[in-house]
């Protein structure tokens, strides 16, 4: 009989004690951004091995505001890739400055050195890589650029000298959205060692403002000024207090995505119509992308067997809006294209037990 297994594409681990913490700030008057949101910046500094870590929002916000606080503007290039999740390159949008697609290692999905290169021109202002999946792009070929690591998939991946995102650049964003290997159901972070950076994020997640509420009404008021225009893309106490604990636990839930990673990669080998994405210890394994052809019917199949599948990602430059803004079409990016029409993610989170895992295996073999 062909028993069917409902398998999520994904579940948080947020736990009794992060609800504890939860808990805790609902009963103080300080909801919004105060001592947690420090507590936390600080505890992911000391993982992350940089100075500065300033909480916000979203991903999103954190690419934004770090591209704002570099000078980037209208009249500016900033190279990135097309696959991505679009926030990457609609981040650089919301600055005025343009996104210009350099194209990715068919291999790795990773932007490729020599195509940065050939879309460098004057306007050129920094370098965007992603780390797409996990994988770490090493940005050592970017050195030349100011650097802006897209670190929304990797906070435990490392580079060849044990530097996590942020410390071998101009700094890194992170999203803790609910795929994401901790979570808040929204959230960032941007890491850096630059504190002129740093400062000017933080002051641009309030909106310009030279005080927070906490330090405004802490003890004995005190007036705020605004000196830039700034945003409301601040982390809130609630939020921060959900992913303190999981900092903590980060590592082995890394150890468990391994281990699923390595029961997907031997259980695909000997099929032949399965494609895997390049990868090394360094990753922090968080994405499993098989490719194959057909995807389309591959994905809508794996559905009706119950698994949750996504597809990370159709590139960028092919969605409607890049395409009538700036005129691209297929073919102009072909590596990108050629991974985008085939990448299918699988499931992989801790949660995952290894007899759902062989299910998954099973059926995708068979479905393939
Ligand atoms: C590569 C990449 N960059 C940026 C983002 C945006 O993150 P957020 O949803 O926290 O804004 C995502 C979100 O999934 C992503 O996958």
């Amino acid at each position: 009989m062909n028993t069917i297994k409902n398998i999520e594409f994904y579940k948080h681990n947020i736990k009794h004690e992060d609800a504890g913490r939860l808990l805790e700030v609902l009963k103080s008057p300080f909801l919004s951004t105060g001592k947690v949101v420090e507590e936390f910046e600080d505890k992911l500094a000391g993982y992350l091995g940089v100075k500065y870590v300033v909480a916000v929002s979203s991903c999103t916000a954190a690419l934004h505001l770090s591209l704002l606080a570099l000078g980037i503007a209208s009249g500016d290039e900033v190279i990135t890739t097309p696959m991505t999740f679009m926030a990457t390159s609609n981040a650089i949008l919301y600055t005025g400055a343009t996104p210009v697609f350099a194209d990715v290692d068919r291999a790795s999905g990773l932007i490729d050195g020599e195509s940065v290169i050939r879309a460098t021109t004057r306007k050129t202002k920094a370098v965007l890589p992603v780390h797409l999946y996990g994988q770490v792009c090493n940005v050592e070929p970017f050195k030349r650029y100011t650097i802006l690591e897209d670190a929304a998939h990797c906070l435990e991946g490392e580079d060849n000298y044990c530097r996590k995102p942020g410390v071998n650049s101009d700094g890194a964003s992170f999203s803790f959205y609910p795929t994401k290997s901790i979570t808040s159901g929204e959230g960032g972070a941007f890491a850096t060692n630059n504190k002129v950076l740093a400062d000017e994020v933080r002051m641009m997640r309030n909106h310009g403002m030279t005080k927070g509420a906490h330090e405004r009404y802490g003890k004995k008021y005190q007036h705020w000024n605004m000196e830039i225009l700034g945003y409301n893309y601040r982390m809130s106490n609630i939020q921060a207090a959900l992913l303190i604990g999981q900092i903590d636990r980060m590592d082995g839930y890394r150890q468990r995505r391994t281990e699923i990673w390595d029961l997907y990669e031997t259980g695909f080998r000997d099929n032949e119509k399965i494609e895997l994405i390049s990868t090394d210890e360094h990753s922090a394994k968080l994405m499993f992308t098989i490719l194959v052809k057909n995807r389309d019917m591959v994905l809508h199949e794996l559905q009706q067997q119950g698994i949750g599948v996504a597809v990370n990602y159709r590139p960028v430059h092919l969605l409607d809006y890049y395409r009538i803004r700036f005129g691209y079409k297929e073919g102009d990016y072909p590596n990108a294209e050629y991974i985008g029409n085939r990448t299918l993610t699988l499931p992989l989170y801790p949660k995952l037990t290894d007899s759902e895992v062989e299910y998954v295996i099973e059926k995708v073999n068979r479905v393939v």
